[in-house]
């Protein structure tokens, strides 16, 4: 049997050979587009390169970790769909186009993987002749497994034409598997009985900009291909879960009597990578953006744990077999082992608990509709399914509407209350005002201003400490600085003990005392997030950003003002600097 690492490498080395430059997975949290809240294809680390193609870089491959949210509730429902996936990759930034692209991903699928020809299908955009002919002429496909169709199935992103989003786009060829080399003709039919889409070759001719198509100057080729179906494919399995990258993980949960895992189980095992991966890279469960949809994945497993009888928590427990499985191939998530676990733990049982007093909530209450499910909502923050849930099993139907009529009361009520309480320093206040105050270092500088860069830098100092000692995952999530002090928020799941403190302090302390120089460069975006820059930053893509290093451990994306050496943060010792 080809193992699914096996079929990662013979992707990334059958590429190599062909002049491409291998690259590793960026993080599921892209760190650089704000619009983004997962990665969710191959191409988003090289979206700027479709638009301003490198010098020095024409080809990359990758194996990208990817979330998809879009399609959740048919996860573990129907094959091949996941929330957390691996998409293998090649792109082509301005050198070959459809021609090499077409041949190779043949190439690749029939002689490296020894997949039968007459098995494969593929479909092109109705417009995209070209690509016709070359699947007819060069690969000698005949024209009957040629298939055509619309900017719906076959341009990328899916109806970028008429409705966006804007950015890098093109029309696409895809390649279906056919199990049974039935003949079908329709696309319906390919999928998902008989053939599965395999991989997606993207020619990446055009920009979108504000609506208008634009005609990209250099052609560009971004392809994915699902590892979880390809392994499917290849170890003869039509579900993605009976492959060795789920196998493992489904058996370690308990079977029904039957013995057949249950679509729960399927779900489960899903949910749980992407629980893990998502942790690895800095997420933790919260009430927004990526935070949220952790929680959410989280909660519902654990609540489908407890329909397969599982009442006490259990999931944290599956993350040592999703390490065993990725450590090999993504180390971030062996180092953050323990930290996953603990995140998992504590979430599970702050759920089994909140279930719990809903559950004793309910039975103490006669009458139980709407409002009732609103403040279990509202004071113990139980998602509106599991609500629907225990309330179903008592033999009582809740109108969604209505429930959402107390959440929007709710909403007005909160939003009134904090038109007062708006910070009065905001993120973007504290940048405007570094702005403002951005005059070269050897300016004259007020003393409040000087002192607002001493603790900016400070942010950086800790921001590098936290990292070292607490893991990568730490990011920063929002700072204010003041003349007199600054509050730093982080992301990590729980206070930190009284060792690690003194540890922080203690590092920080040192990297002050070493008097590291602190730098500033102006730079391509894309060459400072290789160059392993982090941190937030909105400008568009293609402009020059300003990086601010300091030692060797810290670099990060900043406009803001900062002292020349770190000994400088020191008040009492800045006069001697
Ligand atoms: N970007 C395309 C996709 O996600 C091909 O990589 O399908």
């Amino acid at each position: 049997m080809t193992t699914a690492n096996e079929i990662r490498e013979k992707f990334l080395s059958f590429f190599k050979e062909k002049g491409h430059k291998i690259f590793p997975s960026s993080s599921l949290l892209p760190q650089d587009d704000p619009s983004l809240l997962f990665t969710s294809a191959g191409m988003n680390q090289f979206k700027e390169f479709f638009l301003h193609p490198p010098k020095d870089l024409k080809r990359a491959a990758s194996c990208q970790k990817c979330l998809r949210t879009a399609d959740i509730e048919e996860v573990g429902r129907v094959p091949g769909h996941h929330t957390f996936f691996e998409m293998l990759g090649n792109f082509s930034f301005g050198d070959y186009y459809k021609e090499e692209a077409i041949k190779w991903a043949w190439e690749f699928l029939t002689s490296k993987l020894s997949l039968p020809a007459e098995k494969l299908w593929v479909s092109v955009f109705e417009d995209d002749e070209e690509s016709a002919q070359i699947w007819k002429k060069k690969i000698g496909l005949p024209e009957e497994r040629i298939k055509k169709f619309g900017s719906r199935e076959n341009f990328w992103p899916s109806n970028a034409l008429e409705e966006g989003p804007d950015g890098p786009c093109g029309p696409c060829s895809e390649i279906f598997y056919d199990w049974e080399a039935t003949g079908q003709q329709g696309r319906e039919e390919f999928c998902p009985d008989n053939s599965i889409e395999v991989w997606n070759l993207v020619f990446t001719q055009f920009n979108r900009d504000k609506g208008k198509i634009e005609e990209l100057k250099n052609k560009n080729v971004d392809t994915g291909m699902g590892l979880e179906r390809l392994t499917a494919v290849l170890q003869g399995v039509r579900n993605d879960f009976e492959t060795d990258l789920f196998k493992l993980i489904v058996e370690s949960l308990p079977l029904p009597a039957t013995r057949y895992p249950l679509p729960a189980h399927y779900i489960i095992a899903d949910y749980i990578r992407a629980v893990v991966f998502t942790i690895a890279d800095g997420a933790i469960p919260a009430n927004e953006r990526e935070g949220y949809v952790i929680r959410k994945l989280i909660r519902k497993a654990a609540s489908l744990g407890r329909d397969l009888k599982i009442e006490s928590p259990f999931l944290y427990n599956l993350v040592p077999v999703v390490v065993k499985l990725a450590e090999g191939v993504y180390p971030e998530v062996k180092e953050a082992e323990k930290r996953i676990k603990e995140t998992i733990k504590e979430e599970e049982a702050k759920f089994i608990q909140t279930i719990n007093r809903a559950i004793s909530i309910l039975d103490n209450k006669k009458d139980i509709n709407e409002k009732t499910a609103f403040e279990l909502y509202d004071t113990y923050g139980l998602p509106y399914e599991e609500i629907e849930n225990l309330v179903s099993q008592r033999g009582i139907e809740l109108n969604r509407q209505k429930f959402i009529q107390y959440v929007e009361k709710q909403r007005r009520r909160s939003r009134e209350k904090s038109v007062f309480n708006k910070q009065i320093f905001t993120k973007q206040d504290e940048k405007e005002r570094a702005k403002k105050q951005g005059l070269p270092l050897l300016g004259v500088w007020g003393e409040e201003e000087i002192d607002v860069a001493r603790n900016h830098t400070a942010t950086h100092i800790l921001q590098s400490v936290l990292r070292e000692i607490l893991g990568r995952h730490i990011r920063q999530a929002g700072s204010i600085i003041f003349p007199a002090y600054f509050h730093f928020d982080f992301t990590h799941p729980r206070g930190l003990t009284k060792e690690e403190l003194t540890k922080v302090e203690e590092m920080v302390n040192n990297r002050i005392l070493n008097n590291d120089a602190v730098e500033r460069e102006l730079m391509p975006k894309q060459k400072a997030i290789e160059a392993g820059a982090i941190g937030l930053f909105e400008e568009k893509y293609g402009e020059e950003v300003q990086v601010v290093s300091i030692g060797n451990y810290s670099k990060e994306f900043c406009g803001g003002v900062h002292v020349r050496r770190t000994l400088s943060i020191n008040k009492r010792r800045r006069k001697q600097d």
